[in-house]
């Protein structure tokens, strides 16, 4: 009897002490036209009271489609909506939850960090750690701060074979967790500055003086390994306490809150409480202050395979536009080139929607930047054959890798060629 109780007790304990991570069993995703104005409200509508629907990625344009996850107690409203307001769907996935299984293959306690599967985060940290130590002349770890929940943000600097006045290049990635692929990729391509033996890799890797930040949302990324793999903004609670975070990217001091922005804490375009508001976006760009002769500024997102300029705020083309734009081109004909994938490219009001408080715009506007390209990778949207949003299989991080490096390469040889980076 007493064995029991004690046992009841210890199970009672487990369950309560335990957070499970949120399952997407039998949950849909629909591709949704958005057709007209009506539309449009319906979605801001829906995304403001969910109740269980979640948004793949922003929106904000009439005439384009939007992901939709409807939870399996919400067919029926859900059909309801598309008699009603006679909208356009496409069933793209009938259990989400399979998608998230598909995306990691088994691996066992042993593996090493590489590329053929995603990493957490401290295994990301360590592996920058050990890099200062194999590189100890060439890379040097930074912490620029702690996030809201005191994690470190950590990257690293890379000055190969040392010398001084080389102009800066800065890699962000993963602003928004649920975006593993910036990660890997990001690393991927760090690992390849120090390893490629291509000369035009090594040049280019000695050339410049690297500022890499592999995951510059920690607190976020390890809610999306723990808890919600869905999960996009930060984590510091909202002042009612009933949702978490704010979308890091509409965060920064710049039109901020001026459009495609949410106001409600809950959505997932919240863009905070003010600018700044964020500890992980304001050291972020104090630390970005700091960078002698910062020459250029990428930005790593997914999905949807985008290669954008600034503005998000405006339709209006930024300073060097037709500058960027040329270099622009050349890089996604290079992309293209090496797996046959096909990025759409402009600013980013142009292709995507308007969007304020985006760190790529702080960079161009406050700091006048001269090259500023942001990438929403792989997967393809919204071409049919690709229906994993941004729960990218693993196989898949090294092509990815693979083009959009290459694609890099060739903006930052451009650049150089016409004396701007
Ligand atoms: C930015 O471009 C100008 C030319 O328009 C050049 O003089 C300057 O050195 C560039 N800045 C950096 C950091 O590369
Ligand atoms: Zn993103």
């Amino acid at each position: 009897m007493k064995i029991k109780l004690i046992f009841l007790i210890l199970s009672f304990v487990t369950v309560n002490a335990v957070i499970e991570k949120a399952r997407y069993d039998n949950y849909r995703v629909y591709e949704i036209n958005i057709e007209n104005e009506d539309h449009l409200k319906l979605m801001q509508e829906i995304e403001n009271f969910p109740d269980g629907y979640k948004f793949m990625e922003p929106f904000g344009k009439i005439k384009s489609n939007v992901r939709l996850i409807v939870p399996p107690h919400k067919f029926g409203d859900f059909s309801e909506l598309v008699e009603r307001f006679e909208l356009k769907t496409r069933l793209l996935v009938t259990n989400l939850q399979e998608v998230f299984d598909r995306e990691q293959p088994k691996r066992t306690k042993r593996s090493t960090f590489d590329w053929s599967s995603y990493w957490d985060l401290d295994k990301i940290y360590d592996w920058l750690k050990q890099l200062t130590v194999q590189y100890p002349n060439d890379v040097t770890l930074i912490n620029i701060g702690k996030s809201y929940e005191n994690r470190d943000i950590l990257g690293v600097k890379v000055n190969i074979g040392g010398g001084t006045n080389k102009k800066s290049v800065m890699f962000e990635g993963l602003h928004h967790a649920r975006e593993w692929i910036t990660a890997a990729t990001v690393t991927w391509m760090l690992n390849e500055l120090l390893t490629s033996t291509d000369n035009e890799v090594r040049e280019l890797a000695a050339n410049y003086e690297w500022y890499i930040f592999p995951v510059t949302n920690p607190d976020g990324y390890v809610y999306t390994w723990t808890t919600n793999r869905m999960w996009r903004k930060t984590r510091k609670p909202s002042s009612n306490l009933l949702c978490y975070g704010s979308d890091p990217n509409r965060n920064w001091d710049n039109f901020f809150n001026q459009g495609g922005t949410s106001m409600n804490p809950c959505s997932d375009t919240y863009a905070g409480e003010f600018t700044f508001s964020e500890p992980e976006t304001r050291q972020l760009s104090e630390f970005i202050k700091t960078i002698p002769n910062l020459a250029a500024y990428f930005p790593f997102h997914s999905f949807g395979q985008y290669l954008m300029l600034p503005y998000g705020w405006t339709h209006e083309l930024l300073e060097n536009y037709h500058q960027l734009y040329a270099i622009g081109e050349k890089a996604i004909e290079a992309l293209k080139a090496v797996n046959g994938r096909v990025y759409k490219f402009g600013s980013i009001a142009n292709v995507l929607y308007i969007a304020t408080g985006a760190s790529i715009d702080w960079v161009k506007y406050e700091l006048k930047t001269n090259v500023t390209f942001e990438y929403e990778m792989r997967d393809d949207y919204p071409a049919a054959r690709d229906t994993n949003g941004f729960i990218l299989p693993a196989e898949e991080i090294i092509p990815n890798s693979i083009e959009v490096f290459r694609s890099l390469v060739v903006i930052l040889q451009e650049a150089k060629a016409i004396g701007i980076a």
